[in-house]
């Protein structure tokens, strides 16, 4: 198969984790025989600092016509003066709602390097396996916003329609996982949630009868996705609630250099970045996981290309590197820690040693 697919590195360890990305997709095609074509572009502040603006028309261009959009993470220190009036994330933001990229999916599946690397009680850990489906262009982040010299606000707003394609995509998720959707939301306060709420109930009552909802009041939540992770499914909340529980969840497979996510929309073409932002503080050393990126890569081949093969290939070979105990510093428990090279190598050489699948398929 032949594909585009656009890169945009961004900033802090964003470069670094896509072209650990990259490096991997490229094997992956070799091996089975793709044409991946990729193409870097601006996004963030490294766009800012190019062209003034965090998402360059050229960029958005770029996206809206390739295969797939794999990014890194936007951000950082130098961008962050609250007076600014041009932002990194709104570069993220944008090409997000862009594309209509309404469902982020966020996989939780701890490896057992989070016995160890998780501060969470590993007899906790064991058997979780749960999915957060989060809105990803609507509420709190897209409402109106105003500022005067003594008052701030940001409007949360959610249409009927909304809310009805993002639950319909967990319950979709959900009929091919264990058929449990909890839908997480504020309803004893947020009038949003209680329209939330209500349509949820409807979708399931008259299009998914065969499955089983439950709610959540999102402060609950944050308590019982530690202390009762193995209950849970499919997870779908809005964007706010949704972009915090799955910082909280990254602790269960032990950090968030692990997990992945995949932005969906009507279309085929979606954006592929770990769940993580540029991490200033680690940026430029070499030493990102680059785990969580690789693994966005992943869910590139699975959703945007229809590569299940391929997809589950790159997922054996993370697995296989974590089980070598090839551990990058966030999850490394004593010895020396992998750097981010050395962690993308050794996914190379799993691959290399265990992804024979399609060779045998065809
Ligand atoms: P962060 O996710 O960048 O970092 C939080 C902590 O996790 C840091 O200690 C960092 O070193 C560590 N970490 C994150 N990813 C890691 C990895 N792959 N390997 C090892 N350690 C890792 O969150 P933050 O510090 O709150 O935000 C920094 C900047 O990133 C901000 O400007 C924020 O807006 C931006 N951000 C961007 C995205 C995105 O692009 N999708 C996501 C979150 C935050
Ligand atoms: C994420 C990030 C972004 C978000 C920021 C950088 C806009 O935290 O992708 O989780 O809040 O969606
Ligand atoms: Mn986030």
């Amino acid at each position: 198969m032949r594909a585009d697919i656009v890169v945009l590195p961004g900033d802090g360890i964003g470069p670094e984790v896509t072209t650990a990305a990259v490096a991997v997709l490229k094997a992956v095609g070799k091996r089975h025989g793709h044409e991946f074509r990729f193409t870097e572009h601006l996004i963030g502040g490294a766009a800012i600092d190019a062209t003034g603006e965090p998402l360059p028309s050229a960029t958005l261009d770029a996206a809206r016509k390739a295969d797939a959009v794999l990014l890194g993470a936007v951000g950082g220190p130098q961008w962050s003066d609250p007076k600014a009036k041009v932002r990194p994330e709104q570069g993220l933001l944008a090409i997000r709602k862009a594309l209509g990229l309404y469902a982020n999916l966020r996989p939780v599946k701890p490896h057992s390097v989070a016995l160890g690397a998780s501060p969470i009680k590993p007899h906790l850990l064991q058997g979780v396996d749960l999915i957060v489906v989060r809105e990803l262009t609507g509420g709190i982040y897209f409402g109106d916003k105003t500022r005067s010299a003594d008052s701030a606000s940001d409007l949360c707003t959610y249409s009927v329609g909304e809310i009805e394609r993002v639950v319909r995509r967990a319950c979709e998720l959900a009929r091919t996982r264990r058929g449990k959707v909890t839908s997480v939301d504020k309803a004893n306060v947020l009038e949003t949630s209680r329209l939330w709420r209500e349509v949820a109930t409807r979708v399931v009552a008259e299009e998914f009868p065969d499955i089983t909802l439950e709610h959540q009041l999102v402060d609950s939540m944050a308590m019982h996705l530690l202390a009762k992770p193995r209950e849970y499914d499919v997870i779908v909340t809005e964007n706010m609630f949704g972009d915090i529980l799955t910082d909280e969840a990254s602790m269960l497979a032990g950090s968030l250099g692990l997990l992945p996510s995949a932005s969906l929309g009507e279309g085929r073409v979606g954006l592929y970045e770990p769940i993580h932002g540029s991490a200033p503080d680690i940026a430029g050393k070499g030493i990102a996981n680059p785990y969580a990126t690789i693994l966005s890569a992943a869910m590139l081949l699975r959703h945007s290309l229809g590569l299940e093969v391929e997809a589950a290939c790159i997922e054996l070979a993370v697995d296989k590197a974590l089980d070598a105990g090839v551990h990058t510093a966030d999850i490394a428990s004593a010895g020396r820690a992998a750097n981010t090279a050395a962690a993308t190598a050794a996914v190379l050489e799993q691959l290399q040693a265990h992804c024979y699948v399609a060779e045998l398929r065809d």
